[in-house]
């Protein structure tokens, strides 16, 4: 008895040694097991509800944890909000009238507080409601890695920076991925993502009204609900053919030039991602794994650990 609880005290150690040098064991997937063993649940519950209410939530919740991710890291950034003293990330470009889910990620927090106080991160909130919401609208599952932290600060500036622009050509493209340690490769799956939700006829007007790489019946179709001038707001599904079921869809609709935005349908106009839309289209299964684990990498970008940052009480403002 003595010698194996000594053993296993030694094999502890030597894991605690292992993970502090190899440094990036931070995250783990076990991070709530004893601190919050019903979060996971809690969340899982909570997005559910939400999605059959409004099928696109789910898109909005995927969403906001992508645009969290690309500034600062993943950390609960996006959701500050705005007041006389602090500007958050709300009003930039990117999110401006767009990005949307608050009030379903403030009933969560209020859940999971409830259950465990001051113990799961808003930034954490976000990669498990992103998850679900991929697996509530028919897409594939992944493990969650844990224990990302909130921050204390916002960054206007670099949303509008670092957020992909829908007029944005290949390279650029490329560029802003690889700028948060992504690959072409990871890119071309991640868009994958507008396999779901929509659009305001002003991201993708001009794609409609002056780009020649557009199925003409399809920008006809378009142009019923997006008005050349005036209609701004007037929604669209990303992907035409099934806008509330994550599928490989998107990738379909890029190779009969039936993209919504002008970076949609980059990844499918002659240049290098060609072979990887072709690829998925014959093979939704591999679309499904390199998602999964595309996400994985996402959520991993600069999270604060440790004692870095704080757990929030509200996600909206800073404790
Ligand atoms: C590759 C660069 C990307 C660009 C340029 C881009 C751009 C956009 C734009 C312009 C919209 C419509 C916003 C609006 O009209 O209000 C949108 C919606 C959306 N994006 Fe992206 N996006 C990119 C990557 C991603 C990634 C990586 C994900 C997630 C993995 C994602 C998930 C979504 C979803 C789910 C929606 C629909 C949201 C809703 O219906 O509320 N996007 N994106
Ligand atoms: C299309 O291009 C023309 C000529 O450059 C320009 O005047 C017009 O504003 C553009 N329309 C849209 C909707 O972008």
């Amino acid at each position: 008895m003595a010698i194996s609880s000594s053993s296993s005290s030694v094999l502890k150690i030597m894991l605690l040694l292992f993970s502090a040098v190899v440094g990036s064991g931070q995250l783990s997937p076990t991070y709530y097991a004893r601190s919050c063993p019903k979060a996971l649940s809690t969340i899982r519950a909570a997005v559910q509800s939400a999605v059959s209410s409004e099928k696109r939530m789910g898109a909005s919740l995927l969403r906001l944890h992508f645009h969290d991710c690309f500034v600062q890291g993943c950390d609960g950034s996006v959701l500050l909000d705005d007041t006389s003293t602090f500007t958050g990330e709300k009003t930039a470009g990117p999110n401006q009238n767009s990005i949307r889910g608050f009030d379903v990620i403030d009933n969560i927090k209020k859940q999971v507080e409830a259950v465990c106080k001051q113990t799961v991160s808003c930034a954490d909130i976000l990669a498990v409601a992103a998850r679900d919401s991929v697996v509530a609208l028919g897409g594939p599952t992944w493990t969650v890695k844990l224990g990302r932290r909130d921050s204390t600060t916002a960054s206007l500036s670099q949303a509008n920076s670092d957020i992909p622009s829908p007029t944005s050509d290949l390279n650029v493209l490329i560029s802003a991925f690889s700028k948060k340690g992504l690959s072409t490769s990871d890119m071309v799956t991640l868009s994958g993502g507008h396999t779901i939700g929509q659009a305001r006829c002003t991201v993708f007007r001009t794609r409609i009204y002056n780009e020649t790489n557009i199925d003409s019946a399809y920008a006809a179709s378009l142009k019923s609900n997006c008005p050349s001038t005036g209609g701004d707001n007037n929604l669209s599904p990303l992907d035409v053919q099934t806008p509330v079921t994550f599928d490989n869809n998107y990738y379909n609709n890029l190779v009969i030039k039936k993209g919504l935005l002008h970076s949609d349908q980059q990844l499918y106009n002659g240049g290098s991602t060609n072979t990887q839309v072709n690829t998925y289209t014959r093979n939704p299964a591999k679309f499904s794994n390199d998602f999964a684990a595309a996400m994985v990498k996402m959520g991993d970008i600069s999270p604060l650990t440790g004692t870095q940052g704080q757990i929030r009480l509200n996600c909206r403002k800073t404790n």
